[in-house]
């Protein structure tokens, strides 16, 4: 059996290490032997985007470089398009995977659906209900092709029910396999204790810090929002150390830009390994990522959201993250009153840490199925 796994931007290196591992222990196991062909269509693309997270998750190294980045999102997504079908033409694979809502998500969607190939969707089911967000035009056509749906939560199993989808004339599957993401912090989080040293290189010590991510086009591509975020920062930064992990696209709109960053600690973005470990042994967490916020939940980390909507709103509804959108006064507030109370981490939205496992049995044992 032959899959074809698309993937281009850093939280799906995080998510298909996942599967590739699971792939490699069912071939070591006995079943019929799956090859997994990896395709990286160049969307990140610096070394601390993208290399790193190959060499430290072990991923096998993409069999194809497609080499596209930083164009237009209609020009990039065409280019993967055209490279991807090409690809899927000279491999035919049985199965076209592909993870989240990027870009080269959308583009190995319609590579593969064009072909007539089957496709399935990790991560599938999310949704902000803000069409604007270009992850949620991408998961809608990825949902809507896909032919099996690997969802990680009840919720996203209920907005696909809600769209008609696993119970359409296509004849498509919908599953609730669990978070990818999670697996992966049961697996790496031990590991990330012994080999991590970012603590150290950082000269901070546990528990008196806060980490930032920011890289949301809602956010950097608005000035308002940005400069709210950075003032927020930076009050929060004259007590508290703050850390901030910085995203290309946000580094280079600061570094046209050039605000005062004072008191707050920008640094390169980081391994994976290193990121949990800041996570792990961080006070808090403010940021605008989708995966940071679960990660935030595993570590049992309250998590202030930079943003007006979440897909993971079972995190909002168990009251341990604050959706706080980018007005300086709430995020400073929200993260004052976080030091009274405590939070309640222990209920499994995120399935029990066999996702990946989950998903190579599906693709096997749904080997025969076609699509109508
Ligand atoms: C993309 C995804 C977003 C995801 C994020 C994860 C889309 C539409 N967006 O956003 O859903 O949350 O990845 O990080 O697919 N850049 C570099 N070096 C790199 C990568 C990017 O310099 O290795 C810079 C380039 O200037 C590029 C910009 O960052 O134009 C934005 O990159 P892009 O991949 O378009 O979007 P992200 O913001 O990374
Ligand atoms: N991450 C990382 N290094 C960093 C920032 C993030 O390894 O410097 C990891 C993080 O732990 C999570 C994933 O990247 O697993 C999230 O990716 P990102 O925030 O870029 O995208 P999103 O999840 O919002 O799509």
């Amino acid at each position: 059996m032959l899959i074809v796994t698309i993937v281009g931007a850093r939280p799906q290196f995080i998510k298909a290490a996942v599967v590739s591992r699971a792939i490699g222990e069912h071939n070591v196991g006995g079943g019929p032997p799956i090859n997994e062909v990896i395709v990286h269509t160049g969307q990140h693309y610096d070394g601390n985007m993208f290399q790193v997270f190959f060499e430290e998750l072990h991923i096998p190294t993409p069999a194809y470089n497609l080499g596209i980045d930083s164009c237009s999102h209609g020009l990039m997504t065409g280019r993967m398009l055209e490279s991807s079908e090409a690809v899927l033409q000279e491999q035919k694979p049985d199965w076209v995977l592909v993870y989240g809502d990027t870009n080269s998500t959308l583009a190995g969607t319609l590579a593969a659906k064009k072909l007539h190939l089957r496709l399935a969707h990790v991560e599938a089911g999310l949704r902000s209900f803000n069409m604007r967000m270009p992850e949620e035009q991408n998961r809608l056509v990825a949902d809507r092709l896909s032919d099996v749906l690997f969802c990680p939560t009840k919720t996203a199993v209920t907005n696909l029910k809600k769209e008609g989808i696993g119970n359409s004339p296509y004849g498509e599957t919908v599953l609730n396999v669990g978070d990818v993401m999670y697996d992966a912090i049961l697996f790496y989080s031990d590991i990330a204790e012994q080999k991590s040293s970012i603590l150290d290189r950082l000269e901070i010590q546990p528990g008196e810090y806060v980490l930032s991510t920011i890289h949301r086009a809602e956010n950097t591509d608005v000035l308002a929002r940005l400069e709210n975020i950075i003032l927020a920062l930076r009050e929060i930064a004259e007590e508290t150390k703050v850390i901030l992990p910085l995203h290309p696209r946000t580094r280079k709109i600061l570094s046209d830009w050039k605000p005062s960053m004072l008191g707050i600690k920008v640094i390169d973005p980081v391994s994976y390994l290193d990121m949990i470990l800041l996570e792990k042994k961080c006070q808090a967490i403010i940021t605008d990522s989708g995966g940071i916020q679960k990660e935030a939940y595993f570590f049992q980390k309250p998590c202030i959201t930079l943003r007006n909507e979440t897909e993971w709103v079972e995190l909002v509804n168990a009251g341990v993250n604050y959706l706080v959108g980018a007005d300086k006064n709430s995020i400073v507030e929200t993260f004052n009153s976080l030091r009274s109370g405590t939070l309640d981490f222990s209920q499994d939205f995120y399935g029990n840490g066999t996702a990946g496992e989950k998903i190579v049995e599906v693709l096997v044992n749904h080997q025969g199925i076609r699509r109508k």
